[in-house]
């Protein structure tokens, strides 16, 4: 991919200490678009978790904190602010964090789901907006190439208008844990003070969630849902299955689960119209399988050039070189830095900015928030 800007962004990190998940994801990503670099952060919970991490990034020891509100004042009041701060933290601090930030104008990147409350979300979606600020959340499987081409043959209408959307999210963590007994079913996930109104939902569902409405553009006009705690130990729900009905009059079924026995991060998404199917897997993502009415089926490849121009233009490898999740990562922050920079040069932002933004996680924490009503009541609620 090109990369035609002069001079690095440069960004700051709460979260993402030792032994963390996506902290370190968001910075590998960061380091394959060659756009940004990490000037600072605040690592972890206390200042000796937050030092051990900062200096083995090779943070000046001067802009590594203890504490993200300390790291907010000082660093604006930094000389040259950074063009950027990333949230990943569990779900329970997201709200204060974003809120902390926006209030002094830094952009965001903020993990899923954005807050607890569709009240919050509406409050840092408003504040956004006054500070005009870019904000970004990470779902991240939207930056998977073959989900960018299956999004261009929905949005082109190779597939006629969109009948049905079988959409399923499948682990096996929490079963596999509980047997184990190793603690992690038991961490902040399961917790409601910090996992938030939903385990499952708020972790997976809603990827499922914004996935859909990115490939296809189907608003959800009401949904039923049922959440299941199952699993020893389970406090929140660790299984669920939605029923929902789009706005266009289609339907659609969200499957989420972390203890689908044998499965790893079986994300798999089929999308059903008058002309036309696809179907995309998570774990085996350098395909798309597309049938179109009267004729063989196709498998779609990553990297060749039968693919539309502006799904090649995030091609790294040729095909047959396996990209993956790091990858996928990479095109969002691709896309998000492309809008701070376009705004610092003062050039026009893109017709579309290609990555999840605030509206993106208003309607996921929405989604979550409505899951749960509908599950505790028994009853078809309306988005
Ligand atoms: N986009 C994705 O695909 C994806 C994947 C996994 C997790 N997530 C999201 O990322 C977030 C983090 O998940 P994870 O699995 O990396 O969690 P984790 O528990 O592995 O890591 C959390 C990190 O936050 C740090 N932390 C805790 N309290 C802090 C504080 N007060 N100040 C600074 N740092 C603090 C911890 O020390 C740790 O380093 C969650 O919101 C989760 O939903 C997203």
């Amino acid at each position: 991919m090109a990369e035609e800007y002069p001079r690095k962004l440069r960004y700051g990190m709460i979260g993402g200490g030792a032994g963390s998940f996506i902290g370190d994801v968001h910075r590998k990503a960061l380091q394959l678009t060659g756009r940004a670099e990490l000037v600072c952060g605040c690592f972890g919970a206390n200042v000796t978790n937050s030092l051990q991490m900062g200096r083995r990034l090779n943070v000046a020891v001067d802009r590594i904190y203890g504490d993200y509100r300390q790291m907010a004042a000082a660093e604006a009041g930094q000389p040259e602010k950074i063009d950027f701060v990333i949230i990943a933290t569990p779900n329970h601090m997201h709200y204060e964090m974003v809120k902390t930030f926006l209030d002094l104008a830094f952009n965001v990147v903020c993990e899923k789901p954005l807050c607890f409350t569709w009240a919050e979300a509406q409050e840092l979606q408003a504040l956004a907006t006054e500070k005009s600020v870019i904000v970004g959340v990470t779902y991240t499987y939207m930056g998977y190439l073959m989900v960018k081409e299956a999004r261009r043959l929905v949005r082109m209408g190779d597939l006629g208008p969109i009948n049905m959307v079988m959409a399923e999210y499948a682990q096996e963590w929490f079963a596999v844990s509980a047997v184990k007994n190793d603690g992690k079913a038991g961490r902040w996930r399961n917790v409601p003070a910090y996992g938030g109104p939903s385990n499952c939902v708020g972790d997976i569902g809603s990827h499922l969630e914004y996935l859909v409405s990115y490939l296809t553009g189907l608003e959800i006009d009401s949904l039923c849902a049922n959440l299941r705690a199952v699993g020893q130990g389970a406090v929140l729900d660790t299984e669920a299955e939605i029923l929902l009905k789009y706005k266009s009059g289609a339907g659609g079924i969200y499957w989420c689960s972390q203890v689908a026995v044998g499965s790893s991060n079986g994300l798999k998404i089929r999308i059903f119209g008058a002309k036309g199917s696809l179907e995309w897997e998570q774990e085996n993502p350098e395909i798309l399988k597309v049938n179109i009415l009267g004729e063989p089926g196709r498998i779609l490849k990553r990297g060749q050039k039968y693919l539309g121009e502006q799904t090649l233009a995030y091609c790294r490898l040729p095909a047959g070189h396996p990209e993956g999740f790091y990858e996928a990562f990479a095109n969002i922050y691709f896309a998000y830095t492309e809008a701070l920079f376009r705004r610092k040069e003062g050039v026009p932002p893109a017709a579309e900015r290609d990555f999840p933004g605030i509206a993106d996680g208003v309607r996921g924490v929405r989604f979550i928030e409505k899951c749960v009503e509908s599950s505790r009541n028994g009853l078809w609620v309306k988005m």
